[in-house]
């Protein structure tokens, strides 16, 4: 499901893009922009890691919520707007790559699912310092609704959704920081005896070139990864209580926000590989 498969007559348009301006301007510069959006990525990804981690009840536990809130504000938009304005020129520039890219359509899912998440969801939960209004509720559900499309055209797109791995090791490390005492313990332990058993089953037990078995026992592996790490990120939201920044739906809403951004990252480097 590439931007191509629903938008069949914008072909002609999107070819001609990178002939006119901006895109014939930012083409022989293309890597230079590409920083620029990776360095906004940074930016706001460094944003959202403080305040959402706040929410889960880590980190800048010192200040409420509504303090981080505002001290990150100006910097999570500087990103937000940096890597709009450099991803709508590089994709100028480059524009039948994104056009025929399935990992493009579920970045693009991703991408709104994190705005609505981030400016309907987290900001307002963590000015009000944990309390959730109706309305914030709706977006909640808007969404995880485009956050699970995003990453169901990820998991069923061929050859992109390796790219998920990203995903389950963002959740899987950001439980890891976050988990104290004997969770930490035995999740840690449960994530060892899980990545040594893929090695050994997908490298010393089933030979480098037999796909047929590899792909599905690392599908399996994966979904494996996913449950433990999810049940872990469970039992920390369930047991950290009420705390300062709200309950259990805050703090599972703010891993939602951070994964979704990880997701739309992840989505745009799998871009290059499909
Ligand atoms: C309007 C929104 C956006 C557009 C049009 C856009 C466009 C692009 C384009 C054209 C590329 C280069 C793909 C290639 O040729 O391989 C790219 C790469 C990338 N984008 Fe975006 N992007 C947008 C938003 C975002 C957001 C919100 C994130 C992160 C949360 C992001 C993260 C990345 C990453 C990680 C790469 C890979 C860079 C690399 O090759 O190493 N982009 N994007």
């Amino acid at each position: 499901m590439s931007p191509q498969d629903f938008f069949p007559a914008a072909a002609e348009w999107v070819g001609r893009l990178d002939d006119v301006f901006p895109g014939v301007w930012i083409k022989p510069y293309f890597a230079q922009w590409e920083v620029g959006h990776l360095l906004s990525m940074a930016l706001l990804g460094g944003a959202s890691i403080l305040l959402n981690l706040r929410l889960i009840g880590y980190g800048l536990t010192d200040d409420p919520p509504s303090v981080v809130r505002r001290q990150v504000l100006p910097w999570l938009n500087l990103g937000v707007i940096g890597i709009l304005f450099t991803g709508v020129l590089i994709g100028t520039s480059n524009p039948e790559r994104l056009f025929t890219s399935e990992a493009f359509t579920a970045k693009m899912l991703g991408l709104a699912a994190a705005l609505v998440l981030t400016y309907g969801v987290a900001l307002p939960a963590a000015r009000e310092d944990g309390r959730i209004r109706p309305m914030t509720a709706a977006f909640a559900a808007l969404g995880l609704g485009l956050f699970g499309l995003a990453l169901g055209v990820f998991a069923t797109a061929q050859l992109v959704n390796p790219g998920l791995w990203h995903v389950v090791t963002a959740m899987g490390l950001m439980v890891l920081f976050v988990t104290r005492g004997l969770t930490r313990i035995v999740y840690g332990a449960g994530l060892a005896v899980l990545i040594a058993s893929q090695l050994a089953v997908t490298q010393l037990l089933i030979p480098a070139d037999d796909y047929a078995r590899l792909d599905p026992t690392h599908k399996g592996f994966f979904l494996a990864f996913a449950a433990w790490i999810l049940g872990a990120a469970a039992v920390q939201i369930i047991s950290a209580g009420r705390g300062s920044a709200g309950g259990w739906a805050v703090k599972a809403m703010a891993y939602a926000t951070l994964l979704v951004w990880v997701t739309t990252a992840a989505a745009g480097r799998w871009i290059a590989f499909a």
